[in-house]
C-alpha cells in the first residue's frame, strides 16, 4: 500500500446490502471507489452492531483493492491479530476506546497493518499529537459513531484544518467518516482531508443488479472536491 495525498472515495459497506457483501464490495470497486471501508460495531462502544473479523475475511476476497477495517470496538486490543489475519489493510481505533491507544497503535503495526486512529467529534485534534510517529491515518469522525445516513458536524471542519497543520509531511492519511456527500466533502478536501468515507451518499438509489448509480454517487463527490 503506498502512499499519496490524492483524493480517494472510500464506500462504507455499512449502507450495502448485507446479504450481499462479496457482490456490493466488487460493485462499489468497478464502479470508481478506491478503498471499501468496514465499519464494525460492538453494541458497547456504539450503540450498534454490525459483524466481526469473520465476515470480514468472507468479504477480503471480493476487494482488489485497499481494505479499510474502522474498529468501533471497545476493548480492541484483543482482536488486532483478528482482524489483521482477516487481510485488513488498514485498522483503525478509536482514541476513546480504551485507556492505551498507543499500544494498541504498536499492536495494529505489529500485526502487519497500517494504523488509523479515529476521534470523536468531541475529541480534540491535540488528542493525536503525540501518536504522529506511529500512525499512517488519522480518521476524523464527522458524525458520532454507531449509524449511517446522520447529518455531517460542521464544527469537525476546523479540526481537520489543525489536522493537516500538525501532520506537515508526514505521511498520514487524513480521513473524514460522516455525513459525507457532494455538499460537505468540498469543505473537508479543501481543509487537508485525502480518503473520504461515504456510505449513504454512495449507495443511494443503487442495488448489485442496478449499480450504475454508485458510479454517479462517487463521481460527483468527487466532482464537487474538484471544482
Ligand atoms: C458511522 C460509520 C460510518 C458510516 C458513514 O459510525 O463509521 O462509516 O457508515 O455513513 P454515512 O456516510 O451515511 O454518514
Ligand atoms: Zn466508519
Amino acid at each position: 500500500m503506498s502512499f499519496d495525498r490524492s483524493l480517494k472515495i472510500a464506500p462504507s459497506i455499512l449502507s450495502a446490502d448485507f446479504a450481499n457483501f462479496g457482490m456490493e464490495c466488487a460493485a462499489i470497486e468497478a464502479q470508481g471507489a478506491d478503498w471499501v471501508h468496514v465499519d464494525v460495531m460492538d453494541g458497547h462502544f456504539v450503540p450498534n452492531i454490525t459483524f466481526g473479523p469473520a465476515t470480514c475475511a468472507a468479504i477480503r476476497p471480493h476487494i482488489q483493492g485497499v481494505m479499510d477495517v474502522h474498529l468501533m470496538i471497545a476493548p480492541v486490543d484483543p482482536y488486532i491479530d483478528a482482524f489483521a489475519q482477516a487481510g485488513a489493510d488498514v485498522i483503525t481505533a478509536h482514541v476513546e476506546a480504551g485507556p492505551h491507544i498507543h499500544r494498541t497503535l504498536q499492536a495494529i503495526r505489529a500485526a502487519g497493518a497500517k494504523a488509523g486512529v479515529a476521534l470523536n467529534p468531541g475529541t480534540p485534534a491535540s488528542a493525536v499529537e503525540y501518536l504522529l510517529d506511529m500512525v499512517d491515518l488519522v480518521c476524523v469522525m464527522t458524525v458520532n459513531p454507531g449509524f449511517g445516513g446522520q447529518k455531517f458536524i460542521h464544527s469537525q471542519v476546523e479540526k481537520v484544518r489543525q489536522l493537516r497543520a500538525m501532520i506537515g509531511d508526514r505521511p498520514i492519511h487524513i480521513e473524514i467518516d460522516g455525513g459525507v456527500d457532494p455538499t460537505t466533502a468540498p469543505l473537508v478536501a479543501a481543509a487537508g482531508a485525502d480518503v473520504l468515507v461515504a456510505g449513504s451518499a454512495v449507495f443511494r438509489g443503487g442495488s448489485v443488479t442496478n449499480p450504475a448509480p454508485y458510479g454517479e454517487n462517487i463521481r460527483a463527490i468527487r466532482g464537487a472536491c474538484a471544482g
